[in-house]
């Protein structure tokens, strides 16, 4: 990062990931001065304010119109994110917002038009967003192969992602988990906005969806935690995606299928299967019935010393106040894309259709509140468990 003053900051939400790795992140950084954390529990804002000699605040507003803070991490559950990334915007103050950006597409249109208005006033204003799975080295890679085109014309994505196991101790860890009122969705609100995110980063959005999901099907809890998805894109390509909190061991498997060769990446390790002519052409002019496309095998090299993951998002983000949007790793405006998918897949398993996109956004915040309305859910005892939240990341 170059030599530039610092930048005032502060921080909504000391829960696991404020405390866990944002407060671990804000006293190593050289960039920036913390004005202020701000949590509504009152011991968790002064504890925190005071290990990193700074000022305690127990509501956001406060923090926002009496710190004197440029940039803002907004790491509270997902319900408040469009609220307080509002109110950061029309204050003109940068934001750098937990996933998923909200927890249905309504909310993230009100926040997308709120950053654009406040920018018209604000022209450097930033919005971030945390997908720190974007610079995960091997997600580098399959980016750089796909948008790189030497798999040509892409035919079917598909990825089984099944490492996101949590036990019943973990939804009962906090009272506003897994609750229709509370978080507003199961594993595709809460674990997979990252794998969402990255669908769509590496392949675009489809223009259709169908999407089968569980609801409480291995766990006490009234929202999903086994979902199946088919995409479908205009330019033909299909997609499968496989999520659940229920399997140990889980597997975490993509398969990128292209006229001249597929990727596989799968245990830390991304193979290259590549084909000698396309596969597309392969089936009109071969001369045989049953006969396969010529191919090699190779493993792709990959950085995996290379930056990543949170302290390089946040690093970015605070490089995007300095010099402009271009270093961020995920701007907020795309925060929707990753959200359509996960609210579409949903739409479709409550309605038993395929959703076409755009996503009827007022029918899914109509369906969310009449969840909200109709529960019946009784949560388990809230338990309070202190845990390193590196275990979380898939
Ligand atoms: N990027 C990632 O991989 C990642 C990992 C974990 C969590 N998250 C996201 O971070 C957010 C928080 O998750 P968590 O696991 O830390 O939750 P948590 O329940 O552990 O912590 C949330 C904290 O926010 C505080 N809070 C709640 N409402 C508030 C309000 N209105 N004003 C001030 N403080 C408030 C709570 O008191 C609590 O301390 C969620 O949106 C989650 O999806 C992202």
């Amino acid at each position: 990062m170059s030599e530039q003053r610092k930048i005032k900051i502060g921080l909504i939400g000391l829960g696991a990931i404020g405390a866990g790795t944002y407060i671990p992140i804000l006293k190593d950084a050289a960039g920036v001065e913390v004005v202020g954390v701000c949590d509504e529990v009152k011991e968790k804002a002064d504890t925190h304010a005071a290990a990193l000699g700074t000022t305690a605040y127990y509501h956001y507003n406060e923090l926002l119109d009496g710190s004197g803070l440029e940039a803002v991490i907004i790491g509270v559950p997902h319900y408040d994110h469009p609220a307080m990334a509002i109110e950061a915007f029309e204050r003109g103050i940068h934001v750098l917002c937990e996933k998923p950006v909200a927890v249905h597409v309504n909310d993230a249109i009100a926040m997308n038009t709120a950053y654009e208005k406040a920018r018209a006033i604000y022209p450097g204003l930033i919005f971030g967003l945390m997908f720190q799975e974007r610079t995960l080295p091997f997600h580098r890679k399959l980016k750089e192969i796909v948008e790189g085109g030497s798999l040509g014309k892409l035919v079917r994505a598909t990825w089984v992602n099944t490492k996101w196991f949590r036990s019943q101790l973990y939804y009962d860890s906090g009272d506003w988990r897994a609750t229709w009122a509370g978080e507003g969705g199961g594993i595709l609100t809460n674990q997979c906005p990252h794998n969402m995110d990255l669908y769509q980063w590496l392949f675009g959005m489809p223009d259709q969806i169908t999407g089968f999901a569980s609801i409480g099907k291995y766990h006490h809890i009234e929202v999903e935690d086994e979902v199946t998805a088919y995409f479908h894109h205009k330019n033909g390509m299909i997609g499968h995606f496989i999520a659940t909190t229920a399997e140990t061991p889980g597997t975490n498997r993509m398969e990128i299928v292209g006229e001249h060769g597929k990727l596989v990446f799968e245990n830390n390790s991304i193979q290259l299967h590549r084909n000698a002519e396309s596969m597309l052409s392969f089936i009109h002019t071969s001369p045989t019935k049953f006969g396969n496309v010529e191919c090699t095998l190779e493993e792709i090299a990959v950085d995996t010393e290379a930056p990543h993951n949170h302290p390089y998002v946040f690093n970015q983000f605070i490089e995007a106040i300095h010099s402009g949007e271009e270093h961020l790793v995920a701007h907020g405006l795309e925060g929707i894309n990753g959200l359509t998918l996960a609210n579409a897949i949903m739409h479709s398993s409550f309605t038993k259709k395929t959703v076409e996109l755009p996503l009827d956004g007022d029918a899914y915040e109509q369906e969310l509140r009449e969840r909200i309305k109709q529960s019946k859910y009784v949560k388990n005892k809230t338990v309070q468990v202190e845990e390193d939240m590196s275990s979380s990341f898939s």
